[in-house]
């Protein structure tokens, strides 16, 4: 681009150094409109951080379909030879925006298909379970894992306070502490839905299925290779990424699900519907689905990753929620927040507009507003004069059977269910002798920092639940 610079208006500036000012060494004038303007948006350059996930970086790709699950759902973008556009974008959860990509921590992994008929994300993390199972412990969750309000200084403390009066969270935790916490790169990490949906087919039948997304390989940083990475690149995995595709060394995942029959979910051992639990391969094995490649970086940080707002709410016909109270406090949590962040009209934004699907919307006005229908569409419905017309046949709202008292209560508890059985048999059967070693190393750090006697004995207590003989190395050490 060169050309004579304007205002934003597009008015000739006269000069990008010198002010307007009253004489050579006199007052600044407050009519130098251009030196007005320049100040004052630079002094709006930056919108709210997310409140979590804050860094992170992403990329553009290609999904496309290798499997056939039409058994399983109607969804265009899962259908046979189906292909489209994806955006994907990690993160880290606790840390602020120019925080160090290597602190352990869980990533988040974000996936948006730009389907035809509409756009479908899934947003989730490197790990298929969750700390807490209701959505209003969430604040106080991430508030334990942030800065102390007084000192402003992470606090280990108050995050073994909350970990352990929070006994759900051990499988998660177990993971945190693993290598899943320190993963080499982000293009190398498995990615999870972690919560169950709903699938329902061309006939109508309804299935519940988790979705997993797995690398080729994933290599994981040792506990001192993060640490001094950390000092030397805080931006290494987002550099990595960045590198990686513009050296066309392009990250793909094979997308993959586990489908459960609708009425097995009542008398599954453990709830589907909690977000603190997987369900065992040998129980469901993984159906494959397709491909997923990155391919191009974005143009613009700041207006194609910093911008983009993903929601676990965004669904296609053929997929819909499922009655987790994670999953359903978020569907209201992402567009609010981002409301706030990005602003009223965040989805007319390129980004987070639908690409491959038409918008027929009632939406109308509020700050920012560029696009809008023909005047002779009507701003209300129903109307007599062809405004868009709601099609439940179309709609990607699927359902379940509910009934009942109000109630503040757990949910039901199935035969196997419990807060740290699932952590032990991931301790104990799927970490190596090598990682049980790293996780006892890293759990003895983390025992060093608490400073509280009595979130102490509950760390030791934690993880003797979580496995005795881990629990009785750990107070040994
Ligand atoms: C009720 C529980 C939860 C609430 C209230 C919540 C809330 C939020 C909010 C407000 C954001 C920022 C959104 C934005 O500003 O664009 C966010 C980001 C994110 N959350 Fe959650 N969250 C919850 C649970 C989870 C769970 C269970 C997962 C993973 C399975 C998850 C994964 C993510 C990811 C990956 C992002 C970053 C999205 C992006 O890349 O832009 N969250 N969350």
């Amino acid at each position: 681009m060169s050309d004579h610079t304007t205002t934003q208006s597009g008015m000739p500036v006269a000069s990008d150094e010198r002010s307007l000012t009253v004489g050579a060494d006199g007052s600044t004038v407050l009519h130098d409109q251009y030196l007005v303007e320049k100040l004052a948006q630079f002094n709006r350059e930056r919108v709210p951080e997310r409140i979590v996930h804050a860094k992170g970086g992403g990329a553009f790709g290609r999904f496309e379909v290798t499997g056939d699950v039409t058994a399983y759902t109607q969804a265009a973008v899962f259908q046979p030879g189906a292909s489209c556009e994806t955006l994907m974008r990690f993160s880290s959860v606790a840390g602020e925006q120019g925080s160090p990509d290597t602190w352990r921590d869980v990533r988040g992994f974000s996936v948006r298909f730009y389907t035809e008929e509409g756009n479908y994300d899934i947003v989730g993390n490197n790990t298929p379970v969750f700390f807490v199972r209701d959505g209003i412990k969430f604040p106080d969750f991430i508030r334990s894992q942030k800065r102390h309000p007084g000192s402003g200084l992470r606090d280990v403390t108050a995050q073994w306070d909350f970990w352990t009066l929070s006994p759900e969270s051990s499988h998660q935790v177990t993971y945190l502490m693993g290598d899943r916490g320190l993963p080499a790169s982000w293009r190398q990490m498995p990615g999870y839905s972690s919560h169950t949906f709903q699938w329902v087919n061309a006939a109508g039948e309804r299935f519940w299925v988790q979705t997993h997304f797995r690398p080729e390989q994933e290599p994981h940083l040792s506990g001192d290779e993060a640490v001094v990475i950390a000092g030397v690149d805080a931006d290494f995995y987002r550099r990595d990424l960045y590198e990686a595709i513009e050296r066309g060394d392009f990250p793909s995942w094979t997308l993959s699900v586990q489908v459960m029959r609708y009425e097995d979910a009542k008398s599954y051992r453990f709830n589907p519907f909690d977000v603190t639990k997987i369900w065992p391969h040998s129980d469901y094995p993984l159906i494959e689905v397709g491909r997923l490649t990155l391919d191009r970086n974005p143009e613009n940080f700041f207006s194609e990753i910093e911008q983009a707002a993903f929601s676990p709410g965004n669904l296609v016909p053929g997929i819909g929620l499922s009655p987790d109270k994670m999953l359903m406090a978020r569907v209201f949590a992402y567009p609010d927040a981002q409301r706030y962040r990005v602003g009223t009209n965040y989805n007319l934004l390129p980004v987070n507009a639908p690409h491959a699907a038409p918008v027929h919307s009632y939406a109308k006005d509020g700050a920012q507003r560029h696009t809008f229908n023909p005047p002779s569409v009507p701003v209300y419905a129903p109307n007599s004069f062809g405004g868009p017309v709601a099609d439940s046949r179309r709609a990607s709202e699927v359902g379940w059977e509910s009934d009942g008292e109000l109630v503040r209560a757990a949910a039901t508890l199935h035969s196997e269910d419990d807060d740290f059985g699932q952590a032990g048999a991931l301790y104990r059967h799927v970490f190596d002798d090598a990682a049980k070693a790293r996780l006892l190393e890293t759990l003895t750090g983390q025992c060093m920092q608490i400073t509280d006697d009595g979130v102490r004995e509950r760390f030791f207590g934690y993880w003797t639940n979580v496995d005795a003989g881990l629990g009785a190395a750990l107070r040994a050490a």
